[in-house]
């Protein structure tokens, strides 16, 4: 059975994003509050079980990529094994994993053993005090993450840069240099107003057109393509193996063609990065639901997928974090 969730705007779904926890080792300043432990407890949580039985749901459904976020997925527990389980399901092409580095230098070999070839990573700035400032992380762990992602081979290995005006934008030249040098793709990414992180970091929005005309005005930047490159419209540095991605959720919205839902460790499923629309499996995992009924929650759940985000319209009023959804 393929190609079975459609909703209601013809959009197919066919890419989940799994949150596997909300909590996380930094503290960037535009996504967690510093004093944020996690809403739910972990006994809240979907087991590895039962995460591999509901994704399983969505894979017979038709879902044929998944990514591991979070919170930070490198802080639960046994994420390779989880990997491993999701990578093993037929019908599954392709496994990724968005993580903020901290963990790789012990974890990189494992993942890419288990089954996750692409992988992308937070990385805001390459000044140490500065990234400290934004993430309240250590930079030198970050970069060492970095290299070990590299050793073990995952590619492409993007690096996500949440670009703010005063915070950040003067390094976006930086950036490109390193992802030139280590032969990294770069994605740029509008700050959005999610929980009061979110909303706050806001008044460091910059329109990343801004920024494009800037990189115009030093590179040649040729139309580029990226498989499985998502909402960025891509660039490519000429003479260089650099891609630059765009990600505008406000400039220029992209939910036409919207793909994808987000599943969270507690197993709410979220339609929308910037609605509420959700559907709770928990308690239908819990209660010895059949496999066919299973499906069935999973494609009437994409029916609630609503048209559009409004972050423009309605910036107030998304009271969860970026953690909590799964970025
Ligand atoms: C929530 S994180 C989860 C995965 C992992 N911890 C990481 O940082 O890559 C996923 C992505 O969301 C981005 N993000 C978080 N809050 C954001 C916000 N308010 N606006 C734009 N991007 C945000 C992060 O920069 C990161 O690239
Ligand atoms: S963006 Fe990622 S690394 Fe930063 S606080 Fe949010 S979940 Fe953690």
């Amino acid at each position: 059975m393929t190609g079975l969730l459609t909703d209601p705007y013809g959009r197919r779904v066919d890419y989940l994003r799994l949150s596997v926890t909300d909590r996380c080792d930094l503290r960037c300043f535009y996504c967690l509050p510093t004093d944020y432990r996690g809403a739910d407890e972990p006994e809240e949580w979907l087991s590895f079980a039962e995460l591999e039985r509901l994704v399983g749901a969505f894979i017979a459904l038709g879902v044929r990529r998944v990514r591991l976020t979070g919170g930070e997925p490198l802080t639960r527990k046994g994420l390779p094994d989880l990997a491993g389980a999701l990578a093993r399901i037929p019908g599954l092409l392709d496994l990724s994993l968005s993580t903020n580095a901290v963990g790789l230098v012990r974890h990189a070999h494992a993942l890419r053993s288990a089954g996750i070839r692409r992988i992308n990573v937070s990385l805001d700035s390459l000044r140490a005090e500065r990234f400290k400032r934004i993430t309240h992380g250590n930079l030198d762990k970050v970069l060492a993450g970095l290299m070990a992602a590299k050793t073990a081979d995952f590619a492409p290995v993007k690096i996500n840069m949440v670009v703010m005006k005063g915070i950040n934008d003067d390094e976006v030249e930086d950036l490109v240099a390193f992802c030139i040098e280590h032969d990294f793709t770069l994605r740029l990414i509008e700050t959005m107003p999610v929980g009061d992180t979110g909303r706050n970091a806001t008044s460091h929005y910059i329109d990343l057109g801004e920024i494009r005309a800037r990189l115009e005005a030093q590179f040649d930047l040729l139309p580029g393509v990226m498989p499985g490159g998502g909402p960025a419209h891509y660039v490519q540095v000429a003479g260089t193996n650099l891609r630059i991605g765009f990600i505008t959720p406000i400039s220029q919205h992209f939910c036409a063609t919207c793909n994808r839902v987000r599943l969270t460790a507690d197993g709410t499923l979220y339609l929308c990065l910037g609605q509420d629309h959700r559907f709770e499996f928990r308690p239908l995992l819990r209660s010895g639901i059949s496999d066919q009924d299973l499906q069935d929650a999973v494609q009437h759940a994409i029916t609630l997928k609503p048209e559009r985000h409004e972050f423009i319209e309605q910036p107030g009023q998304l009271v969860r974090f970026m953690a909590q959804t799964g970025g």
